[in-house]
């Protein structure tokens, strides 16, 4: 009973209607996963892999470089888009890793890539604009679109019977009309791993540009590739002045999701405006996190590489079980942390992530939470050590037969 109030609620706004809150928060959606999340977390042995972080505590060099801050009594406010030192670290970064250098005042730190794309939403849509946002999604990405009152048209990716997942530019394109504003696209994605190569990227950028269009790229999960350093960028195809705004996170790729740090490259024209938000929204990114952040871009690579050698092992382990589990339908993602898979016979993953957790204990995101497309499927972050992955996939297999 408690779980079949738990799924209605999760799919529908469910406020009592005596608060009088605006339209927009009485019925925004909820997110089933953060919902499955709460339902699980109190039971007792509850094996998460719901939630999208690593296990790895942040390492030491960053929180000595926050220490010290603290320390010297880097206490107060900082400049609204961050501190010169971290915007020119960033600058520093990206000369370094993607390879192309860009000015400081196009680089905006923010108090979480969370904040980040709500900052950037905020500045380009108006109440009715239509977004059109390539699915499977991040959800947070269509709440904070909804929250501008703006409509989302979802461009679902395929999925080949491999597993492989892929985007139709056409569908795409044609998915525009004249209220659309914004095309919304995460790349590397959250849940499917599945990457926008820098030539569709050039067609898009063609298309938006023809069209009078803003791109909005999620690229949190940029460094979080198997193959090669990084995956391809809106920035490496994009002139300054283009309609683009790129959105990142210190969260994922250097284990610092509890610090709130991000941050946006977008036109220096567009400084003012992000500036103006920023300020109203939450004054300025924390200050002592932004010093750690700067030991992350300095030292974090051989961290980062750590890292990624422990998940792709994971791959392997992931695709070696899943081979042997008949029910299920996956792929191996190119990247991030999180395999998005189906179970044969089981067509309602709500229901089928509140049995997981009933049954054997083991928190799954459930893919609806991900857009329409998402329906059907669980998401599993693999971000933790193959014990732990281990244990999760003998209590999949439990469950499902
Ligand atoms: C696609 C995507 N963007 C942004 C974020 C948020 O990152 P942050 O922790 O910096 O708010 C996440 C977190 O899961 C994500 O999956």
């Amino acid at each position: 009973m408690r779980a079949l109030q738990l799924y209605e609620g999760a799919m529908s706004g469910d406020q009592p209607s005596y608060l009088k809150l605006r339209y927009t928060i009485e019925n925004l959606t909820k997110n089933p996963s953060a919902q499955i999340v709460r339902y699980g977390h109190a039971r007792p042995g509850i094996l998460s892999m719901a939630q999208g972080e690593g296990e790895a505590p942040t390492p030491d060099f960053i929180i000595q470089g926050a220490l010290k801050a603290l320390q010297e009594g880097k206490t107060f406010y900082t400049p609204v888009l961050g501190i010169p030192e971290l915007r020119q670290e960033i600058a520093n970064y990206y000369v370094r890793e993607y390879g192309f250098s860009l000015p400081t005042d196009r680089i905006f730190v923010t108090a979480s890539g969370t904040t980040a794309i709500h900052l950037v939403l905020t500045a380009l849509l108006d109440p009715g604009d239509e977004v059109v946002a390539v699915t499977p999604i991040w959800k947070n990405l269509l709440g904070a679109t909804e929250l501008q009152q703006a409509s989302i048209k979802e461009v679902a990716l395929s999925c080949d019977q491999d597993g492989i997942w892929s985007l139709d530019l056409q569908k795409l394109f044609d998915a525009c009309t004249s209220k659309t504003k914004i095309l919304l696209i995460t790349t590397p994605s959250n849940p499917t791993g599945w990457t926008m190569a820098r030539e569709e990227m050039k067609q898009v950028l063609d298309f938006a540009r023809a069209n009078d269009l803003w791109i909005v790229s999620d690229e949190v999960y940029g460094r979080l590739v198997y193959d090669g350093s990084r995956a391809p960028s809106f920035l490496d195809v994009a002139a300054p002045e283009d309609r683009l705004f790129t959105i990142n996170s210190f969260s994922k790729a250097w284990a610092m999701t509890g610090w709130r740090l991000g941050w946006i490259v977008g036109p220096a024209e567009a400084e003012s405006a992000i500036y103006d938000i920023a300020l109203y929204d939450n004054m300025c990114p924390p200050s002592f996190t932004q010093y750690g952040a700067i030991e992350a871009l300095r030292h974090g690579e051989a961290f980062l590489k750590e890292q990624i050698t422990l998940w792709d092992n994971n791959r392997s382990v992931l695709k070696k079980r899943f081979d042997q589990m008949d029910r299920i339908r996956s792929a191996i993602p190119p990247a991030t942390f999180y395999t998005l898979f189906q179970v044969d016979g089981e067509p309602d993953c709500l229901a089928l992530a509140r049995r997981l957790i009933d049954e054997v204990g083991l928190c799954l995101a459930p893919g609806c939470s991900f857009g329409k497309i998402g329906r059907g499927s669980l998401r599993l972050c693999f971000a933790v050590s193959e014990a732990k992955l281990n244990d999760a996939l003998d209590r999949l297999e439990s469950a499902i037969g």
